[in-house]
């Protein structure tokens, strides 16, 4: 197809809005999916992505749309909605020319909305105002059309009116993007230069990786070379998703398509990288590229000790689909042998840890989630540390921390109640802004680490789940943090070891010690339950000693009864875990990592 009859775009919408129910209309308007063959959130293909209802991994396909006599391609990418796959967001739109912004005509802009409007907006996409679900009796247009005008300019007149459910007003909205989206450019002689936007791994056909081609031409058989490694591979297949994968003679500028090169695992075709030809190489990457960051860190434990090899092989699998998934070995006193895994962020650790459950069967325990610390020592020495146990005791000169810039959307009512919350994880005011009479943004810069730990079910409560909430990284901050350690008899039990702010360190301290008292039983002896930072004691239980031996009750005689409780008791061991000469049920660590 020429570059004159393709139009690239993408759809920005907050979660539920209705992106994929859009977009399944469109597959079925413009006919590459038939009526028979059509099911909800067709583009969805995990299955977690479709009870959840989120789109996890953009997807490309193209539809026929004919106008004014001429049939264009149109090439819909989806884009991922959550904050934690910006990047790949941004990947997805740079991929494109224009971006329908879509928004519930029943719910008005969202936090991510505007995220997603501002990264389209830096990407130069041409931007089709668009209300979804106008069939719903709370629609009210009127309003949401003047708030998005005000948002984006132009006349509320102009904001188009959709259902994805119904249909209405899909085709008005084919015919706009024909008109208003400009027409890819790019130089069809020059040297193949093709961005990953995507790449997803596919158990029968290994790695599919979906580009978009900027300059030149890629064809069958040819040999390919991505940019940022030099590593080459066979092109074997080339095509378009309409949405079933078609095989084509090559892809040329402007083209939107998947290249299947048989490689097995994604991080050899890695979104954001360049692709170009062996025989005739680009000089120059794309712009872009960047490895995707963690941001915050989990141990991932098996609660059965002898899934460990079964967790590994997982975690090796998952990676194959999942570039940003890292993870290295780590053992500790209380939960034995495990993993510490670095993710995008707390959906990304969501994500993850129910597709080991789910997909793998594992049962696992992770630790509560760390954000990463540049930790500066007094000689001078910096150390990076994701896990309070690689925290240089003793030896601290100062702790930076992570800080992002956090925008939430929320109605004016719970202003005061999100203000309190807010600060309470020590957040700054930057700014507060109405979008209309009942709306109003609120932006704060905040410390990670206070975001990670349930921030976003309190947001929600306080709000009755009317706030919705966005974010993104801005840097780092000095702040007085402390490790506070848990001490069972003077030794450490390093699952609970956390990194804090010093006011707050009693706090954690006192919960902890008193968790630990009541789900820890009574040994022999009497077992202390200290709280430390350093060597100073913070808080303190005690677990008194039992009186008698559990034989007791057996002396004068039986002595089957005898053996039968000692085995029964040497059952009950193997799930208990030594911390000194404390026994703890593994099950105390389980309770007092999960409670609140
Ligand atoms: P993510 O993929 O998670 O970002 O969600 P989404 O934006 O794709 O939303 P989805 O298409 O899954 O729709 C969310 C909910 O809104 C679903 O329950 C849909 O049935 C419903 N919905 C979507 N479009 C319409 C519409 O036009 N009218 C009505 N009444 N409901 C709609």
């Amino acid at each position: 197809t020429p570059p004159a009859q393709i139009r690239n775009f993408c759809i920005i919408a907050h979660i539920d809005h209705g992106k994929s129910t859009l977009a399944d209309r469109m597959l079925q308007i413009t006919g590459v999916v038939s009526d028979r063959d059509m099911r909800a959130q067709y583009l969805d293909r995990m299955d977690i992505e479709r009870e959840r209802g989120i789109t996890i991994k953009s997807q490309a396909v193209r539809m026929p749309w004919s106008a004014g006599g001429e049939t264009f391609a149109l090439n819909m990418i989806d884009t991922p909605g959550h904050v934690d796959f910006t990047y790949e967001v941004s990947r997805s739109l740079a991929a494109c020319e224009g971006a329908i912004l879509l928004v519930d005509a029943a719910q008005g802009i969202e936090a991510q909305t505007l995220a997603n409007l501002y990264l389209a907006l830096e990407n130069d996409l041409h931007i089709i105002p668009v209300l979804n679900k106008i069939d719903l009796p709370a629609a009210d247009p009127e309003k949401f059309a003047k708030e998005l005008a005000s948002l984006i300019g132009g006349h509320p007149d102009d904001v188009l009116r959709v259902s994805g459910k119904t249909g209405v007003g899909v085709e008005d909205l084919l015919d706009r993007i024909v008109e208003q989206i400009p027409a890819p450019k790019g130089d069809p002689d020059a040297p193949a230069r093709a961005m990953i936007f995507d790449s997803v791994y596919d158990s029968y056909r290994g790695v599919v990786t979906y580009v978009r081609m900027v300059d030149g031409k890629l064809e069958p058989r040819e040999r390919i070379q991505m940019m940022s490694t030099r590593a080459t591979h066979e092109l074997l297949e080339i095509g378009v998703s309409s949405p079933e994968p078609i095989p084509t003679k090559g892809l040329g500028v402007g083209e939107v398509g998947y290249l299947i090169t048989g490689v097995k695992d994604v991080r050899q075709s890695k979104v954001g990288d360049t692709v170009t030809t062996l025989r005739k190489p680009a000089e120059e990457s794309l712009p872009g590229y960047t490895d995707p960051k963690p941001m915050v860190y989990s141990g991932l434990y098996p609660i059965d000790g002898s899934d460990y090899a079964d967790l590994r092989e997982a975690l090796d699998k998952l990676k194959l689909s999942d570039a940003s998934l890292v993870y290295e070995p780590e053992t500790s006193v209380a939960l034995g042998f495990g993993f510490r895994c670095g993710f995008l962020g707390l959906l990304h650790l969501e994500i993850i840890t129910e597709r080991l459950s789910r997909e793998f069967g594992l049962d696992l325990i992770t630790t509560a989630p760390s954000v990463i610390y540049e930790v500066t020592t007094d000689t001078g020495e910096k150390v990076t540390v994701t896990n309070p146990s690689e925290y240089p005791d003793g030896r601290v000169a100062s702790v930076a921390e992570p800080v992002v810039k956090v925008a939430i959307l929320l109605p004016k009512d719970y202003v005061g109640t999100v203000m309190e919350l807010c600060q309470s994880r020590r957040g700054s005011l930057l700014g507060m802004e109405y979008f209309s009479e009942e709306r109003v943004e609120l932006r704060y810069n905040m410390p990670l680490g206070e975001i990670v730990f349930d921030f976003f079910d309190h947001l929600k409560s306080k709000t009755q789940g009317y706030a919705s909430l966005d974010y993104e990284p801005a840097g780092q901050q000095t702040a007085d943090l402390v490790k506070v350690d848990v001490l069972l008899q003077g030794d450490k039990v390093d699952a609970f070891s956390a990194i804090v702010h010093r006011d707050k360190a009693y706090a954690y301290g006192t919960l902890m010690t008193e968790r630990l008292r009541k789900l820890i039983p009574r040994q022999n002896f009497e077992v202390p339950i200290q709280a430390a930072i350093g060597a100073r004691i913070i808080a303190r239980e005690t677990i008194r000693a039992l009186r008698k031996d559990v034989l007791a009750k057996c002396y004068g005689g039986d002595i089957s009864r005898k053996r039968k409780l000692l085995e029964k008791q040497k059952e009950g061991k193997k799930r208990m875990k030594m911390v000194g000469r404390v026994e703890v049920p593994q099950e105390a660590f389980i309770a007092a990592l999960s409670g609140d």
